[in-house]
């Protein structure tokens, strides 16, 4: 069973409801109007646009070029193709780490020309002052934690994060402060699985995992990832659940020998 029919509109509340009567959360990333409306209908519970999209849509190497404008106009697709998951909008790389005050301005840019209905930003204690600042405009806020590919200058290479003491502590005071500050929902990118069930266990609000095990109240993925799209990327957290590569490939390979001889369109398929 993957559509809980008694949820007719998921809300922040909702997660909190599904965290608390202890049955998991899930999340995948859309960038576009089509796959957004298959995903939804499927029964997804949350929707991300992520900023991947500057890898997976732009074919950027980070998620460091995408703009705000960009990312509006993906989001504002996805939500016109859903109706009944949340859907969240990553604030993309320099549209909030300045000041807050320029990150309630890019979060209000997002609710208004996208009619999403939450925002997601990278980051911990140094983020604090943004995530309340947005939060008391009324606007929710996902936090992320761990792997957090904006950073990606910083760390050098995406391996899995905290896994020394130090690091570890911080991150554990870190999803403290996000839930104090007023996250509906932390994610946690790569990081070990018990690291990431002792945060969990200690929150109250709910946890989403990327390659940051089982213990996790959710789990995400992106969807190009999922599904098989994109090929050169096999980290061992993601399960590839379908091969469209090579079905698209194939049937395009078929739609080519058909044009070439002449065998499309046929008789039927023209008027
Ligand atoms: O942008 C994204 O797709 C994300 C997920 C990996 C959580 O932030």
């Amino acid at each position: 069973m993957s559509v809980n029919k008694e949820i007719k509109k998921v809300t922040t509340n909702t997660l909190q409801r599904l965290k608390e009567g202890g049955q998991k959360i899930s999340m995948l990333t859309a960038y576009d109007f089509s796959f957004a409306h298959i995903i939804d209908n499927a029964g997804i519970d949350v929707i991300l646009v992520g900023d991947s999209a500057s890898n997976v849509m732009a074919g950027h190497e980070t998620t460091l070029p995408i703009t705000l404008d960009q990312m509006i106009y993906h989001a504002s697709s996805v939500i016109r193709g859903t109706s009944r998951c949340l859907v969240v909008v990553d604030l993309p790389f320099g549209s909030y780490q300045s000041n807050s005050e320029i990150a309630l301005a890019s979060a209000i840019r997002i609710m208004k020309e996208t009619g999403a209905h939450a925002i997601k930003l990278e980051g911990g204690e140094e983020e604090t002052e943004c995530i309340e600042r947005i939060v008391n405009a009324g606007i929710p806020v996902m936090g992320h934690l761990g792997l957090t590919p904006q950073s990606i200058y910083k760390f050098g290479t995406y391996t899995v994060r905290a896994k020394e003491e130090v690091e570890a502590n911080k991150l554990k005071k870190d999803a403290a402060l996000l839930q104090q500050a007023g996250c509906f929902a932390v994610v946690l990118e790569k990081i070990p699985a018990l690291l990431a069930k002792e945060v969990t266990e200690s929150l109250n609000i709910p946890t989403i995992g990327i390659g940051a095990g089982m213990y996790c109240d959710g789990q995400v993925l992106v969807m190009h990832d999922m599904l098989g799209i994109t090929t050169e990327f096999q980290p061992r957290f993601l399960r590839t659940y379908l091969n469209i590569r090579e079905q698209v490939t194939g049937a395009v390979k078929q739609y080519i020998a058909d044009v070439k001889n002449n065998s499309f369109p046929n008789e039927s398929e023209q008027y």
